[in-house]
């Protein structure tokens, strides 16, 4: 297995990030279950099985394979005897197959640790991590345009609008809307 797999991706003054391991699974099944959490989100899991698998296929494969969603457990950085519940949220990456140097990222924190900065922080950790660690010239976010606190995230890290597709992703058994926004690398550097 790809030793990567196994250390942190990113700390910050209050955040740990580090990929998702199969014992992760009943917290991410909890709060990815909480309404506010689901109601914008592609992957619901229906079991904490269906976490813990999608676990160990992830670290059965190379780190961070181009083509795969790679997910990162955001946990507190405090010392705690029961780990799993330090964990407040989780984001995910996906590398293109095509030229490697583009990506698309993900978030989903628990509600009760929403409107506490906690989203800017991992974001601002882990898009400077997959700036720093691949080749990649742009990251972007896929939103619903209902999804206000998503693009506010996403604007205050100086993600641009580049599209609102119309009816253009299925979701949930009905045509949905997508907004697209991105930043380039020399864009990020810039705002750092
Ligand atoms: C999207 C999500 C991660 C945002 O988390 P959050 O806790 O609101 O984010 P933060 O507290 O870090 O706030 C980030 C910025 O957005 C702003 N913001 C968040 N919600 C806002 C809103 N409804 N209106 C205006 N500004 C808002 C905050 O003020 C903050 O800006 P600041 O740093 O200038 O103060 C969270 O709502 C979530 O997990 N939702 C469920 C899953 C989801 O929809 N994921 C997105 C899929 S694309």
């Amino acid at each position: 297995m790809d030793n990567r797999h196994q250390q942190n991706i990113a700390t910050t003054s209050r955040l740990i990030l580090r990929p998702l391991a199969p014992n992760d699974c009943r917290r991410l099944y909890e709060y990815r279950n909480q309404p506010d959490v689901a109601l914008f989100q592609g992957w619901t899991p229906e079991t904490p099985e269906e976490v813990s698998n999608y676990a160990t296929e992830m670290q059965s494969r190379d780190f961070a394979a181009a083509g795969h969603w790679y997910q990162v457990v955001v946990s507190l950085n405090e010392s705690s005897l029961n780990e799993d519940r330090n964990i407040i949220g989780d984001m995910a990456f996906c590398i293109d197959t095509e030229t490697n140097q583009q990506a698309e990222l993900g978030i989903a924190l628990d509600q009760q640790y929403h409107g506490k900065g906690y989203a800017k922080e991992a974001s601002e950790a882990l898009i400077n991590f997959l700036f720093s660690e691949f080749n990649l010239h742009r990251i972007h976010i896929s939103v619903d345009p209902q999804n206000i606190a998503s693009q506010k995230l996403w604007e205050k890290l100086g993600f641009r609008y580049e599209a609102h597709l119309k009816k253009a992703v299925m979701f949930k058994g009905a045509w949905c809307d997508d907004v697209i926004m991105a930043i380039l690398k020399e864009e990020w550097l810039k705002r750092n």
